[in-house]
């Protein structure tokens, strides 16, 4: 691809065929029509159709688990080894999804669940406020996972708990996004969510697919966060109103919003220790404890040039002691 974005008005299997090589895209991130009669959507949601735009195209719940096996099988063939692909699914056609997805190699990394506002209402039932996220991998790569992306390892909240941690657990609270008077698809995702996504599983320049793109919201956050954006979408209407709204999308233009995370915080938090970075670390502890006289002194530094947190280089320290101990001569250094 020589540009940064291209776009298909095009069924997305024919398209992925024609269009995209094996093992060219980096990430899938694509939310398929639910077979739940998406068309009819707004109804539910008792939401003003005057900004809907129509040409949404559905797939029968008759067709569904072939329609799904299809594009899967093309996803796999398109991602790279060690890409990553996010299907957004409701539950009603959940298993046709996974059913296919267990037909491919791509394996499962997580099962995300999106809890959102305004859920489907329901009078004598619980309401529906969520979907699904399956994240799957393709095999024999390097998968990109930038753990430390939106926050640094040490981060805490306020009333304490780390804030990575929090980050990446599987339920996302996240929000649709309220447009009043605004043109949109059917089913918008919010670019909180896709940027979570992408930020995480991709890089600067990677290329990303969606092969679903209805209002090109994936396409759009790619692009502004510097990535290259690829996909489909059969509805004409859909297509034309889109492209032109994605012809105006200034390449990194989210980019000056995102949170830095705090860098101080150590990269290799939860490696474990070798005996090499062992036998160095007590040598080094040794060195500068006749430097410096105190361990409160020393602890920081060690820090910095392991990059390791506290506890993880006084965890160290403790079970060098008690390997050493009795007839250590350093025994005496780990107090
Ligand atoms: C759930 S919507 C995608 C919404 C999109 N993620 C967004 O945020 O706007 C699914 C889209 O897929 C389109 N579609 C249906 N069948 C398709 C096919 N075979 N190939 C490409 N697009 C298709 C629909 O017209 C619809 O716009």
């Amino acid at each position: 691809m020589k540009d940064i974005y291209e776009f298909y008005n095009m069924d997305c299997v024919e398209g992925c065929r024609k269009r995209l090589p094996d093992n060219s895209i980096d990430l899938i991130v694509t939310d398929p029509p639910y077979g739940i009669s998406g068309h009819t959507l707004h109804k539910h949601y008792n939401r003003n159709e005057d900004f809907v735009l129509d040409g949404y195209i559905e797939v029968s719940e008759r067709e569904y688990p072939e329609f799904s096996r299809n594009w899967i099988k093309e996803a796999e063939r398109i991602l790279r080894p060690g890409g990553s692909i996010y299907i957004v699914s409701g539950y009603t056609n959940l298993i046709h999804i996974l059913n296919a997805l267990h037909q491919t190699s791509l394996r499962e990394v997580n099962h995300i669940i999106w809890k959102y506002n305004f859920g489907v209402y329901a009078r004598k039932k619980y309401i529906s406020s969520h979907y699904h996220i399956l994240y799957y991998v393709k095999p024999g790569g390097e998968p990109t996972f930038n753990t430390h992306c939106r926050y640094g390892a040490q981060e805490k909240k306020e009333e304490s708990g780390s804030l990575n941690y929090e980050d990446r657990e599987d339920v996302w609270i996240i929000n649709r996004e309220y447009k009043p008077g605004k043109i949109k698809n059917k089913n918008e995702l919010p670019t909180k969510l896709l940027q979570k996504i992408i930020q995480y599983s991709s890089n600067e320049g990677d290329l990303i697919c969606d092969l679903f793109l209805g209002s090109f919201s994936t396409a759009k956050v790619a692009l502004g966060l510097n990535r290259r954006a690829t996909g489909f979408e059969k509805s004409k209407i859909a297509f034309d109103h889109h492209i032109k709204e994605m012809k105006k999308i200034v390449p990194g233009y989210l980019l000056k919003d995102l949170r830095i995370p705090d860098a101080t915080s150590p990269l290799r938090q939860g490696e474990s220790w070798s005996d090499a970075e062992k036998e160095a670390l007590a040598k080094r502890y040794s060195e500068l404890l006749k430097i410096h006289k105190m361990k409160k002194k020393v602890m920081p530094i060690l820090c910095k040039e392991f990059d390791r947190g506290y506890w993880s280089i006084q965890k160290a320290l403790k079970n060098m002691e008690s390997a050493n101990a009795p007839d250590s001569d350093q025994s005496d250094l780990f107090d």
